[in-house]
C-alpha cells in the first residue's frame, strides 16, 4: 500500500522482536529519540548458552505490551499522538518476528494509522544515521556526490557490507558487496567465549578480557574467499575457520582443566562482570583471547577498507552488536582517518538490537508513503537490497 501523508508531528512507534530483545521506541522526525525501551532476554537464554526460539517468542508475548506502554510513557504521549507504527519484518526468528508484527498490525489497524515494515539490517544502518544526522557523515538531504556510504553490519546473526545511498525521494537503496559465507563475527565471538568457559553472550567478555592479553601470542590467519564465478567484485567473510583454530589450540595446549574450573566459577557467580574474570584466566588464555580479537577485528577492517577503496565510498558506517567492541572502534577510527574517510558508529545503546533504529529507518518510508500491505508477514530470511 502506498499513500501520501500531510501534516502530523512525525511521531513513529518502532517495534523490534526479531531475536532476543523485545523493544519499543518513539522517534520523532527520524532523529529525535523520545523513548527507547529494551527488555533483554539475555538472563533467560544464558542458562542454555544461546537463544532458544520457542522461549524467545513466549517472552516477546509477555513483554511486548508493557514495553510499548513504557515507551509511550517515557515519551510523554498517548497512542492517539502517533503518526505511524513501524515493525521489523525480518530477518530473524519466525515466531519472534510474528509476535511484533501481529501486535503492530493490530495497533495500526485500531488507530487507523499507517504500518511500516522495516528490514532489521536496514534498522542497524539507520541506528548510525539517526545519530549522525548532525555530524560529518552525510545522512539526509546530502548532495548525491557524498554517496555511496559503505555500511558494515556486524552482529550475532549477520556480517554484511552494503553500499548505501539515499534516493532523490529520500528512501535508501542498498547493494550487498560482502557477507559471511558461514558464521557471523558475533557468533564466532560467542562460540569461542563459550569454548573458553566465559559468560554469555561472549562478545563483551572477550572485549574486556582482550585488554589483559598479548594480541601477538597466537598467530591466526584468514584465507581469501573465492567468489562464485558469476559474482561481481565482492568482499566476503568467513569466521568458522578461526573458531576451529581456537578449538585446536585449546586441545593441543591442554587447557581443558583450566576452562572447566573457570566455567564453574563464573556459573556460580551470576552477577560477575567480564573484567573480573581476568583473575580466572592465565596469561596463555588472555593471550589467546587478545589474539582472537585482534585477528577478527583486523579481518573486518581489512575487508571493509578494501571495499571502501574499490567502490569509492565517501564514508563508513559500522553497526550491530559487535560494533560495541572497543578495539574495533579504535582501529576503524584510526584506519579511516588515515584513509581520509569519515566513520560513524551508533552509541553503545543503539549498537545492539533496539527499536529506535526501526523507527528511524521507517522515517524516509513514511515521508515517501511506503506503507505495508495488510498481508505483510514475518520474513525470517529477508535480504536487504540487491546483491552484486
Ligand atoms: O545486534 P545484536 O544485539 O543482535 C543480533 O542482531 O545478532 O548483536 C549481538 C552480538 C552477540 O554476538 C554479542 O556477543 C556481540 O553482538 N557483542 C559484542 C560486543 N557486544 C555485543 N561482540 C564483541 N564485542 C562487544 N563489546
Ligand atoms: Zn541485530
Amino acid at each position: 500500500m502506498r499513500g501520501k501523508l500531510e501534516g502530523g508531528s512525525g511521531l513513529i512507534l518502532g517495534i523490534e522482536s526479531s531475536c532476543d530483545e523485545t523493544a519499543a521506541a518513539v522517534v520523532q522526525g527520524g532523529k529525535a529519540v523520545l523513548a527507547n525501551v529494551v527488555a533483554s532476554q539475555i538472563a533467560l537464554h544464558a542458562q542454555y548458552g544461546g537463544v532458544v526460539p520457542e522461549l524467545a517468542s513466549r517472552e516477546h508475548l509477555r513483554n511486548l505490551v508493557p514495553v510499548v506502554r513504557a515507551a509511550l510513557a517515557e515519551a510523554g504521549i498517548g497512542f492517539g499522538d502517533l503518526d505511524a507504527v513501524a515493525v521489523t519484518e525480518g530477518p530473524g526468528l519466525a515466531g519472534a518476528l510474528l509476535v511484533g508484527i501481529l501486535y503492530a498490525k493490530a495497533l495500526a489497524f485500531g488507530l487507523d494509522k499507517p504500518l511500516i515494515a522495516v528490514n532489521h539490517l536496514e534498522g542497524h544502518i539507520h541506528a548510525v544515521l539517526l545519530e549522525s544526522r548532525a555530524s560529518d557523515v552525510r545522512a539526509s538531504g546530502a548532495p548525491a556526490e557524498e554517496y555511496p556510504l559503505l555500511a558494515l553490519v556486524v552482529s550475532g546473526g549477520h556480517t554484511h557490507l552494503y553500499l548505501a545511498e539515499a534516493s532523490a525521494v529520500g528512501t535508501w537503496t542498498y547493494r550487498n558487496v560482502g557477507r559471511t559465507v558461514d558464521d557471523a563475527a558475533g557468533e564466532a565471538y560467542d562460540k569461542v567465549a563459550k569454548l573458553l568457559g566465559l559468560g554469555y553472550p561472549g562478545g563483551p567478555w572477550m572485549d574486556r578480557l582482550a585488554a589483559f592479553g598479548d594480541p601477538g601470542s597466537v598467530p591466526f590467519h584468514f584465507g581469501s574467499i573465492k567468489p562464485r564465478q558469476d559474482a561481481g567484485l565482492r568482499f566476503d567473510f568467513s569466521f568458522s575457520g578461526i573458531k576451529t583454530a581456537v578449538l585446536r589450540y585449546v586441545q593441543t595446549q591442554g587447557m581443558a582443566a583450566g576452562i572447566a574450573g573457570r566455567r564453574a566459577t563464573i556459573e556460580a557467580h551470576p552477577g560477575m562482570k567480564p573484567e573480573q574474570a581476568a583473575e580466572l584466566c592465565d596469561a596463555q588464555t588472555l593471550g589467546l583471547i587478545a589474539s582472537f580479537q585482534s585477528a577478527v577485528v583486523g579481518n573486518l577492517l581489512r575487508q571493509t577498507m578494501r571495499a571502501a577503496e574499490a567502490f569509492g565510498a565517501r564514508g563508513l558506517l559500522v553497526s550491530g552488536g559487535v560494533a560495541a567492541n572497543g578495539e574495533l572502534r579504535r582501529r576503524f577510527r584510526a584506519e579511516a582517518e588515515r584513509a581520509g574517510l569519515p566513520v560513524a558508529f551508533p552509541s553503545l545503546a543503539l549498537s545492539t538490537d533496539n527499536a529506535a533504529m526501526i523507527a528511524a529507518a521507517a522515517w524516509p518510508k513514511y515521508l515517501a508513503g511506503e506503507f505495508a500491505a495488510e498481508t505483510m508477514g514475518a520474513q525470517p530470511q529477508l535480504r536487504l537490497g540487491s546483491v552484486g
